[in-house]
C-alpha cells in the first residue's frame, strides 16, 4: 500500500496545541486500516520568522509542494504585530495559498445540535444550519495590483490594495462551487458587491453563464451586506455560498458563530495538487499555551484531507461521527462548555475522539 506524506504545518499559538491532536486521530485511522501516513513537520508563521528570519523558508514551500496533503494550524500573534507586511505570520500562510494554486476554500458551518445553545444567537434562528461557504482565495483583494503605500513629503501618505479578478479565476472556484452545491441541496447563493463595484459585474457574468452548465443547481445572486445580515437573520436559508477573497474571509468568520463557536469549524483549501487543511479559528492568543484550546476543527480538518486529497471519504466519516458521538457524551471544551455537561482540555477531547474513532473500525 503506498505511503501518503502529510506535511505538518503547526505554525503559532493554538495551533501548535490543536494540530498535534489532528495527527494523532490520523494516526489512529493508519493503525485501524494499515493505511500508511508519513508526517513530517515544517515551520511557519511567527515560530518561522524567529528560527529563519521570514514567515516560510523555502524547505518548508518544498516539503509542502513535495507533499500529498498539508495539515496546517495557525499563524500569527501580537509578537509580530508591528512587522512590516512582508514579514508578517500571515504572509507565510499566504504565499503558500499562492504558490499551490489552492484557489477554492471550503468551509463548513454546521449547527451541531447539542451546541446549539452555545452560539450567542437564538436556537430558533440557528438550528438546522447547514452551510458551505466557497471562499475564493487566490486572487480578489488580497492579491490584487496595484498594490502599495505612498508616503508624501507632508507627513501624508496613500496606501492602494485593488480588488481584481480574471474572468477565468472566477470560473473556476464558481465551478468549485458548483460542484461542492451538487453534493449539497443543490442551491448556490453568490455574494458580490455587484451595484457598486465593476469587479463584481464581471464576477456575477461568469458565475451566471457558468450556471448554464449546472442546470440542476438553483443560483441566487446576493449583495454581500445583505448577506451578512441574512447570515444571523435566516442561515438555514443558506445552502452554498460562494464569494470574493476577502467577502469570504469577512462571512466564514460570522458563519462559525452558527455553529457555537469558532473552534468547531474546518477548512480545505483546494485547487492545485496537494490541498491545505486548517481549522478556521487561527491563533487565539489570549488561550494559547495553557491546554484549554478545542481542537475539533483541526480533528476535522483531518477528516476533511482524508476525505478531498487521499480519496476516504469512510475514514472521514467515521472521524465526524466520533465527534458527533464524543459530544453526545457531554464532553465539552471551555468554548462550549454549559452547565450539565463535563469540561475537558485540549489532549483529554482529542483522546476521547481518538478512542470512538477506534472504537468504530
Ligand atoms: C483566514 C485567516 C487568514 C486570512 C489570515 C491568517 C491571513 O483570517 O484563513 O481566514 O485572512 O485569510
Ligand atoms: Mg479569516
Amino acid at each position: 500500500m503506498s505511503t501518503h506524506r502529510i506535511a505538518v504545518l503547526a505554525g503559532d499559538g493554538i495551533g501548535q496545541e490543536v494540530t498535534p491532536q489532528a495527527q494523532k486521530i490520523l494516526q489512529v485511522v493508519a493503525k485501524a486500516t494499515g493505511a500508511s501516513f508519513e508526517f513530517e513537520a515544517g515551520l511557519v508563521g511567527g515560530a518561522a520568522i524567529d528560527a529563519t528570519g521570514g514567515p516560510i523558508p523555502e524547505s518548508t514551500l518544498r516539503l509542502a509542494e513535495q507533499s500529498d496533503a498539508i495539515l496546517f494550524g495557525a499563524v500569527g500573534g501580537p509578537k509580530w504585530d508591528d512587522a512590516p507586511q512582508e514579514r508578517r505570520p500571515e504572509r507565510g500562510l499566504l504565499a503558500l495559498r499562492k504558490e499551490l494554486d489552492l484557489f477554492a476554500n471550503l468551509r463548513p458551518a454546521r449547527c451541531f445540535p447539542m451546541l446549539v445553545d452555545s452560539s450567542p444567537l437564538k436556537r430558533s434562528v440557528v438550528e438546522g444550519t447547514d452551510l458551505m461557504v466557497v471562499r475564493e482565495l487566490t486572487g480578489g483583494l488580497y492579491f490584487g495590483e496595484p498594490r502599495g503605500r505612498e508616503d508624501f513629503a507632508d507627513g501624508g501618505a496613500r496606501a492602494v490594495n485593488t480588488m481584481a479578478y480574471t474572468s477565468r479565476e472566477i470560473e473556476r472556484v464558481a465551478r468549485a462551487a458548483f460542484d461542492v452545491a451538487m453534493k449539497r441541496r443543490k442551491r448556490l447563493a453568490s455574494v458580490d458587491k455587484a451595484n457598486v463595484l465593476i469587479v463584481s459585474q464581471l464576477w456575477r457574468e461568469v458565475v451566471t453563464r457558468v450556471a448554464k452548465d449546472y442546470p440542476q443547481v438553483q443560483l441566487e445572486h446576493v449583495l454581500v451586506d445583505n448577506c451578512a445580515m441574512a447570515l444571523v437573520h435566516t442561515p438555514t436559508h443558506f445552502d452554498t455560498i460562494v464569494t470574493e477573497n476577502t467577502f469570504g474571509d469577512i462571512l466564514s468568520d460570522e458563519a462559525a458563530i452558527l455553529a457555537g463557536s469558532m473552534g468547531m469549524l474546518p477548512s480545505a483549501s483546494l485547487g492545485g495538487r496537494v490541498g491545505l487543511y486548517e481549522p478556521v479559528h487561527g491563533t487565539a492568543p489570549d488561550i494559547a499555551g495553557q491546554g484549554i484550546a478545542n481542537p475539533i476543527a483541526a480533528i476535522l480538518s483531518a477528516a476533511m484531507l482524508l476525505r478531498y486529497s487521499l480519496g476516504r471519504g469512510g475514514d472521514a466519516d467515521r472521524i465526524d461521527a466520533a465527534v458527533l458521538r464524543v459530544l453526545e457524551q457531554g464532553y465539552r471544551t471551555r468554548d462550549v462548555y454549559a452547565d450539565g455537561t463535563t469540561l475537558v482540555g485540549t489532549t483529554e477531547m482529542g483522546d476521547l475522539i481518538a478512542r470512538e474513532v477506534e472504537r468504530s473500525y
